[in-house]
């Protein structure tokens, strides 16, 4: 009978020291996250491209950076390739002259308007610059207008 009680005691004062270490080593691990807070290593919003030349007439997809270079003659745009649903990459289709989205139909115009889809808003227009090497320099945070392009 007083075994019983020693086995019940001890099997109590066990789990309280397993309660008092589990406490104390979550504390600890809670301590330690403050040494490597949560941090977004993402993709810069500022990068280079090709040169201009490298762009021939018409719509080019970079795959790389999932844009589009649209080249009219001497005129460069950029616009972005992310459909704004939730995120799929869009086609362009030089027959129906618009962007498409694979996921779940939404549709672009030419200029990034939506014209069909659960898609809420258009594509956005990227700024282009010319680098001093050469190169097309593409700013993702900064949206421009449609009519917006670079003179090469
Ligand atoms: S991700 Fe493009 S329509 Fe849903």
């Amino acid at each position: 009978m007083s075994e019983n009680k020693c086995t019940r005691r001890n099997f109590l004062a066990g789990a309280g020291w397993l309660a008092t270490l589990g406490t104390f080593g979550g504390l600890a691990v809670a301590s330690g996250r403050y040494l490597f807070p949560n941090v977004l290593y993402e993709p810069p919003l500022e990068f280079k491209i090709a040169s201009p030349e490298e762009y021939p007439e018409g719509v080019t997809f970079v795959a790389s950076k999932r844009i589009f270079v649209i080249r009219e003659q001497n005129l460069i745009k950029v616009v972005s390739g992310v459909c704004t649903h939730i995120g799929c990459t869009v086609r362009w289709s030089e027959e129906r002259n618009r962007f498409e989205c694979p996921c779940h139909g939404s549709m672009f115009s030419a200029n990034g308007a939506v014209t069909a889809g659960p898609a809420p808003k258009p594509l956005p227009w990227y700024e282009v610059s010319l680098a001093p090497d050469g190169r097309l320099l593409v700013k993702e945070d900064q949206i421009v207008p449609f009519q917006h392009s670079l003179t090469v």
